[in-house]
């Protein structure tokens, strides 16, 4: 039986083991590389996506549970010419190291301020404890997403 995804807006069906962690048919079979494949235990982070707008490890998550839900994956926000808010923020502080982490840290930072856009510093780190950064560089992760919810915070007044 084909599974079937909306990936990025896209429709996409997948006809193998349903039990294929969704990271490796968005890697193997989609080619969209950018959730990253790094220690399949649930343990970084770098392989998070959305599944129906909640922040998911797609490493841990068989494909056969998202049948006929819809993924986002870090290809479904801005590219290089045209970033969101919160990539640009990440570029403008300078928060980018070896990048391995950063699609996981986006999709995270993603969602808190979806569901949170006036994020204290507390909730952007409580919403960073499932990501880990290797490169250690969090105090500017941080710093960066703390100014995007500052600056809805002035919006709003
Ligand atoms: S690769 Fe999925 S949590 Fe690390
Ligand atoms: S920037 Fe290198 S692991 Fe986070």
């Amino acid at each position: 039986m084909a599974v079937c995804i909306k990936v990025n807006g896209e429709e996409r069906s997948f006809d193998g083991d349903v039990v294929t962690p969704l990271l490796d048919v968005l890697r193997n079979s989609f080619f969209l590389t950018g959730a990253k494949d790094v220690c399949r235990e649930g343990f970084c982070g770098a392989c998070m996506v959305h599944v129906d707008g909640v922040a998911v490890i797609s490493c841990l998550t068989p494909v056969g549970l998202v049948d006929a839900k819809s993924v986002l994956t870090i290809e479904g926000l801005g590219d290089e010419g045209d970033l969101v808010p919160l990539q640009r923020a990440l570029e403008e502080g300078d928060a980018v190291q070896c990048g391995m982490c950063f699609p996981g840290i986006v999709m995270s930072l993603t969602n808190l301020l979806a569901q949170q856009p006036l994020a204290t510093r507390d909730d952007i780190k409580r919403g960073l404890c499932g990501n880990v950064c290797r490169c250690t560089g969090y105090e500017r992760i941080v710093d960066a997403a703390l100014t995007l919810a500052r600056n809805e915070r002035h919006a709003d007044v």
